[in-house]
C-alpha cells in the first residue's frame, strides 16, 4: 500500500526540457521514485549527442585533471552495469554493453613517456591502469600498427555501450514508467520561483511543474530563464566520426592513440573518432575533416586505410565552462548539461544525483 509519502510525491510535476541521455535518465529515475514526469524535447528523441556519441565509459580515456570530475566519471561507471541491467529490464531491449577495458598506444619514446606520466597522474585520482610492453600490445591487438610502437597503458575499467540501444530502451522504460514524453516541443521560457516553475512551450501554451530540470545539451542557453539569474552559457563542441561495417572483430577494447579512438559495437560497426571543433552549430560534415580522420584510422588500424567509411557523421558534444549539476540559485529549476565528453559516462551518476536532490527539495 502507498504511504503519504508516496502519495505526495505522485503529486509533483516534473518538466524535462530536453530528451536526451540526461533528461532521459533523469525522467526515468524521476518516475521511479513516483513523480509525475513530462520530457520536453525540441527535436526527436535522443537525436543529437546522444545518437552521435561513440559511446566510451572512459574514466581512463578522458579524466586526467578535475578530482571532482574524474570521481563523478568513476562513481557512474560503477552505476553503468545496474543502469544497464535496469533498462534492459524495464524495457525488454537489450543493450551492447561491453566491459573490456582500452589500451592506449604509444608510437615513439616522447609519446610513450607522455602516456605513462598522464597514467601516473590518473593513479592518484583512483583510475588503475597497467603498462604494456609493446610485444604484448602486439600479441593481444594484432591488427595494429607495429612499427615503431613503443608500449601501451591498458585501462581495465574503461568500457563501451551503444547509445542509440540505450536511448531506444529508455524511451521503452520511460513510457512505461508513467513519463510523458512531448517531441517537437521545444520550452522557450521558463519563469522561475522557489517553489515551482511556468514554462512557456512553443506556440502558446503555459504549462506549471514544481521542478525544471535544464537539460538541453548545447542548447541549454537558448531556454530563457526569468525571475533567477541566467544559467551559464552552453555551446556545442562539433565531433565527426566516422563508422565501418566489418565483418569480423578487429577491436575487443576500446583502442586510443593520440586524439583518435576506435571502439567496434556487437554489430560490427568499428567507430573512429573524433574531432573536437568550435565551429557553432554548423551541421555539415567537412571532407577535410573526414580525411584526417581516415589518415588517424589508417595509421592505427592498417586495414582501415585500404577501407571507405560506410558512415560518416557529426555532433555537438555539449560544451560549457564546468559541469552544472544541481539546483540552481534556490529556485525550482535544476541544470544538468555541460557533460562535454562524457555525456553517455555521466548520464547514471547524473540522473541519480539530480533525482535524489529533487526529493528531498520537494519531499
Ligand atoms: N567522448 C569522446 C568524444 O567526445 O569524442
Amino acid at each position: 500500500m502507498a504511504g503519504s509519502r508516496d502519495i505526495q510525491e505522485k503529486q509533483k510535476n516534473i518538466g524535462v526540457i530536453g530528451g536526451g541521455i540526461i533528461g532521459a535518465s533523469a525522467a526515468f529515475r524521476l518516475a521511479q521514485r513516483g513523480f509525475r514526469v513530462t520530457v520536453f524535447e525540441r527535436g526527436g528523441w535522443g537525436a543529437e549527442a546522444s545518437w552521435a556519441g561513440a559511446g566510451m565509459l572512459a574514466p581512463g580515456g578522458e579524466m586526467d585533471g578535475d578530482p571532482a570530475l574524474a570521481a563523478l566519471a568513476i562513481k557512474s561507471r560503477q552505476l553503468y552495469p545496474q543502469f544497464v541491467k535496469d533498462l534492459i529490464e524495464a524495457s525488454g531491449r537489450s543493450i551492447d554493453f561491453q566491459e573490456n577495458g582500452a589500451l592506449d598506444v604509444a608510437y615513439g619514446d616522447a609519446e610513450w613517456k607522455a602516456l605513462q606520466a598522464r597514467a601516473d597522474r590518473q593513479r592518484v585520482l583512483g583510475i588503475c591502469s597497467k603498462a604494456m610492453a609493446a610485444d604484448k600490445v602486439k600479441a593481444f591487438w594484432p591488427f595494429l600498427r607495429t612499427e615503431n610502437l613503443a608500449g601501451g597503458i591498458f585501462y581495465p575499467d574503461d568500457a563501451l555501450v551503444d547509445p542509440r540501444e540505450v536511448m531506444a530502451a529508455l524511451r521503452i522504460a520511460c513510457e512505461r514508467a508513467g513519463v510523458a514524453i512531448e517531441l517537437q516541443s521545444e520550452i522557450e521560457t521558463v519563469i522561475a520561483g522557489e517553489t515551482g516553475a511556468s514554462m512557456q512551450v512553443a506556440g502558446g501554451r503555459e504549462v506549471h511543474m514544481d521542478a525544471v530540470i535544464v537539460a538541453a545539451g548545447a542548447w541549454s542557453s537558448a531556454v530563457e530563464l526569468h525571475g533567477v539569474a541566467p544559467q551559464p552559457a552552453a555551446f556545442p563542441v562539433k565531433g565527426h566520426l566516422l563508422g565501418y561495417r566489418m565483418p569480423d572483430k578487429y577491436c575487443q577494447t576500446i583502442v586510443r592513440c593520440g586524439q583518435s579512438y576506435l571502439l567496434q559495437r556487437a554489430n560490427g560497426l568499428l567507430i573512429v573518432g573524433a574531432s573536437v571543433e568550435r565551429a557553432g552549430f554548423e551541421r555539415a560534415v567537412r571532407p577535410a575533416v573526414v580525411l584526417q580522420l581516415e589518415k588517424a584510422a589508417g595509421f592505427l588500424l592498417p586495414h582501415l586505410a585500404e577501407t571507405t567509411p560506410t558512415e560518416v557523421w557529426a555532433g555537438f558534444r555539449p560544451g560549457s565552462d564546468a559541469l552544472q549539476l544541481g539546483r540552481w540559485q534556490g529556485s525550482a529549476v535544476y541544470l544538468a548539461y555541460g557533460h562535454y565528453r562524457n555525456g553517455i559516462l555521466l548520464a547514471p551518476v547524473t540522473a541519480e544525483r539530480l533525482s535524489t536532490e529533487i526529493a528531498s527539495d520537494l519531499l
